[in-house]
């Protein structure tokens, strides 16, 4: 997504959490479903990291870690996903569920048809969802009568199908009252870059600095997504960015 003319900044809260759990004081399994990308392969760094078991699922996940489990899985295939979710017919392998997956080229049905089908499979059992989707369905900063999708300033129309699909993630979720879920927005800008641990936190419109770019590492974003696992927060739909920016020395 593009960002351009600088824009009021959301209500956000800064935010630097306390140090995480470790195998001693709560270590978790999560299921991160989409573990070998951008954000799924950072999202398991980030677990590992902080002392967590992971589930590493994809079509053809692989580990060194005895703490990550990889497990092959189309996630187009809903047995397969409950197989692959579920420790025993009773109860769910995983603690949380991250869900970080993408096709290229975009597939709306395919992505709201697992997203569906892991709510289905977890929510019963009262395990949460996390979701990692798009900042399209977000309030545009400029007109929060727009969203981010429809607002050409961030989603050109080469890419309105990425962010549609998002959307349709998003509704996929809210549709669904059978567990806890929540559905974090990343700003407009995504890339892999620094852990800094720090990152503002805002709910249904588009952060941005104060030059107007909306933007986080995909390791601080990790950072969030595992924040929200160990301590979910009250709001369903959430976004982050960058920041605080530390101030210069001298
Ligand atoms: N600014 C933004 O709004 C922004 C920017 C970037 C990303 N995102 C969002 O972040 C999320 C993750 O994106 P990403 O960039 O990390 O994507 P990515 O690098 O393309 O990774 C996609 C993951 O999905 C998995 N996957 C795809 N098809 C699968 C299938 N049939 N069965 C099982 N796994 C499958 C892939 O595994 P295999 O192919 O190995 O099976 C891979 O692990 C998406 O929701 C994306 O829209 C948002």
């Amino acid at each position: 997504m593009t960002t351009s003319h600088p824009t009021p900044h959301a209500a956000t809260t800064d935010i630097t959490r306390a140090p995480a759990p470790t195998e001693q004081d709560g270590a978790m399994t999560i299921a991160v479903l989409g573990a070998t990308g951008m954000v799924g392969s950072r999202v398991v760094a980030e677990a590992r990291a902080r002392g967590h078991r992971v589930l590493a699922l994809a079509r053809k996940p692989t580990s060194d870690d005895p703490c990550v489990t990889a497990v092959a899985v189309d996630a187009g295939d809903p047995r397969a996903l409950r197989a692959a979710l579920t420790g025993s017919a009773a109860r769910l392998a995983a603690d949380a569920v991250v869900v970080a997956l993408r096709t290229e080229p975009v597939d709306q049905e395919f992505l709201v048809g697992a997203t569906r089908a892991v709510l289905a499979i977890a929510g019963p059992l009262g395990v949460p969802v996390l979701v990692v989707g798009g900042a399209g369905a977000l309030r545009s900063p400029a007109n929060p009568q727009l969203l981010v999708a429809d607002d050409p300033a961030y989603v050109p129309p080469a890419i309105r199908a990425v962010a549609a699909a998002g959307i349709a993630q998003l509704h996929a979720c809210r549709a669904d009252a059978r567990g806890p879920w929540a559905y974090l927005c990343p700003p407009a800008q995504l890339n892999p870059g620094k852990r800094t641990g720090r990152y503002r936190r805002g709910t249904d419109t588009l952060l941005t600095d104060a030059d107007g770019a909306s933007w986080i590492s995909v390791e601080d974003l990790s950072v969030a997504v595992l924040d929200e696992v160990e301590n979910p927060g009250p709001e369903r739909l959430f976004t982050v960015a960058a920041g605080p920016v530390e101030p210069s020395a001298g």
